[in-house]
């Protein structure tokens, strides 16, 4: 099956993308996690998407479908995969269909904004494993370790409240379009952000069939 998480940032799209690749045995791809690790690399891609990165700005497209276009060719994407994060516009969406590439189901995470700037303020990153914390909802033992690697937590740079008002406009301005594109088509499926991440999981699991 083929999954597209769709949302604003911070709806948990990351966070339900790990919970169905662990169950269903299908990769999570995100573009923003590929940017990031391209931006701790300093790779010319890396390089490039900062600017953009750091404003709360879109990467251009071509920047991202490159990145799309060599991940899907690799191994363990032929039995499927959930793709966090990408399209976002919708020359993107275009983009898939022209490599012929069917999406099984769009599923849309609604969270209202003022949620998302709670939440953003209490996630934290482990800087060693990635492994992602929230201080409210799911907090480490620690709040300056990760419970995984004992490695430093820190806030994402574009978690910053200046630059998460810069992203949901973004959001609003540019991606939220796709939720009318998929609508029509007919693959959506909205799911209401619960305030406990089962729960979200429940509705999630509920909308793929999955028991
Ligand atoms: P990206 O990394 O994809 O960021 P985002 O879409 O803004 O999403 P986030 O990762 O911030 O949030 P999420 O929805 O995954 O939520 P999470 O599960 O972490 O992209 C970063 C940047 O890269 C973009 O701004 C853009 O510049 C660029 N980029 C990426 N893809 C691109 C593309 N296709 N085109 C162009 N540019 C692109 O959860 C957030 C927090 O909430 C966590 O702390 C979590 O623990 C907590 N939480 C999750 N669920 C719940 C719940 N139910 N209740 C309470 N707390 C919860």
């Amino acid at each position: 099956m083929n999954i597209v998480l769709f949302g604003p940032p911070g709806a948990g799209k990351g966070t339900q993308a790990d919970i169905i690749c662990g169950r269903l045995n299908i990769p999570s791809i995100s573009t923003g996690a590929v940017l990031r690790e391209a931006i701790k690399n300093s790779t010319p891609t890396g390089l490039l998407a900062k600017g953009y990165m750091d404003k709360g700005d879109l990467v251009p497209d071509s920047v991202v479908t490159a990145i799309i276009k060599e991940r899907l060719t690799k191994p363990d994407c032929a039995g499927g995969y959930i793709l966090d994060g990408f399209p976002r516009t919708l020359p993107q969406a275009k983009y898939l269909e022209e490599m012929g590439i069917t999406i099984d189901v769009v599923l849309s995470l609604e969270v209202s904004d003022e949620e998302i700037i709670e939440r953003l303020s209490q996630r934290r990153l482990c800087e060693d494993c990635g492994a992602p914390y929230s201080l409210k909802y799911g907090p480490p033992k620690d709040t300056s370790r990760c419970d995984k690697c004992g490695g430093r937590l820190v806030a994402r740079q574009d978690d910053m409240p200046e630059v998460v008002a810069s992203r949901l406009k973004t959001y609003h301005s540019q991606t939220e379009v796709l939720i009318d594109y998929y609508r029509e088509i007919g693959i959506l499926k909205t799911i209401k952000g619960q305030k406990e991440i089962k729960d979200t999981t429940s509705l999630v699991f509920k909308a793929l069939g999955i028991t």
